[in-house]
């Protein structure tokens, strides 16, 4: 069983490709970068996707926090192109194979759902397209839908902020938490915080790989629905930290801009009803069991 996997390099890609290859998969990764076991984009597009290929995912995308970053058109396009692009160029190659995949899953984000307060979203909710990202996420699964006449089952995977040692946000607050300067974003923190565990994001990924009867729109977020302000308290405290710093709405627009800051400034309540339903077991369904796994001062034995 072959898996081709874009953004294979990443911190998100570099865990399910570990998870695939644990689990007796073989992986070749998709890069801008050739490299052993690995193709380019430009292999893809002149080649086509290897015919021994049974599932193809995509995880790629330019990092959008990137602090170093200035929050411009070219930046923009380059987060739009890097996720749209990538995908559609495998969603082309599969409706081009002569042998095609069983399955084609893909990564999108919570940001498709519109934060508002009160609601909860499921995967069989949309918002319609109302700001950068939003638009961003409809038009990344719209890229990977196949036509119709192509059999090959598909998954999308809505995912939350990916919550692990080695990258993304934590990676980020780690240093200021363990100095004891860390604290809630904004100074009430409560706006909703949809999170996962980057080893049940990757989890989900090998489960809609496996099993046949997984399809369609899957809310890669954690069953406990909680507010910044409760992620932090449960990071500080497994720290052994205090979080009495809160990081006001100002400083992040100021450091992000304010377009990009609003992917930290506010949040959607997100319902994984149809993981859930899939079978999909969680390794950290809450988030004292996650920030347990993502916050002790020596490295965990498992
Ligand atoms: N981390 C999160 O909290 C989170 C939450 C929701 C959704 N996601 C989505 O999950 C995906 C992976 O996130 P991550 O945290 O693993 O990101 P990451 O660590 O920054 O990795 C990004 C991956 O995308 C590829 N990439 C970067 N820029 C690219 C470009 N301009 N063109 C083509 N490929 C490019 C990189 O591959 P090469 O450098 O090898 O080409 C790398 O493998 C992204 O699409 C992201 O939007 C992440």
């Amino acid at each position: 069983m072959k898996v081709l996997l874009g953004g294979g390099t990443g911190f998100v890609g570099k865990h399910l490709r570990k998870l695939l290859v644990d689990n007796g998969y073989k992986v070749t990764v998709v890069s801008r970068q050739p490299g052993p076991d690995r193709l380019t984009w430009k292999d893809i597009s002149r080649d086509g996707i290897p015919e021994d290929v049974t599932a193809v995912v995509n995880v790629a995308g330019e990092n959008i926090l990137n602090p170093l970053k200035r929050w411009n058109e070219s930046f923009k396009q380059a987060v739009r192109s890097s996720r749209i692009d990538t995908t559609k160029l495998l969603a082309d190659a599969i409706v081009n194979a002569t042998n095609k995949p069983n399955v084609f899953a893909t990564i999108s984000g919570v940001a498709i759902y519109m934060p508002i307060h009160k609601y909860g979203y499921r995967e069989v909710d949309t918002s319609p397209p109302y700001d950068f990202l939003s638009d961003l996420t409809h038009d990344w699964e719209i890229a990977a839908k196949l036509p119709e006449s192509v059999k090959t089952r598909q998954v999308v995977v809505r995912s939350g902020v990916v919550l692990g040692r080695d990258g993304g946000m934590i990676r980020q607050i780690y240093y200021p938490f363990f100095f004891n300067v860390g604290g809630t974003i904004t100074l009430s923190g409560a706006q909703w915080f949809p999170w996962i565990h980057v080893d049940d994001i990757t989890g989900i990924f090998l489960h809609a790989i496996k099993n046949d009867n997984v399809t369609g729109v899957l809310n890669g977020v954690a069953p406990d629905a909680i507010t910044n302000y409760e992620f932090t308290k449960a990071f500080a405290k497994e720290m052994w930290r205090l979080s009495h710093l809160p990081i006001p709405g100002f400083v992040m627009k100021g450091l992000y801009g304010s377009e990009r800051a609003k992917i930290i400034l506010q949040g959607q309540r997100v319902i994984p009803e149809r993981t859930v339903k899939s079978g999909y077991e969680y390794k950290y369904p809450d988030i004292i069991s996650a920030c347990q796994n993502l916050a002790p001062f020596f490295e965990p034995k498992s």
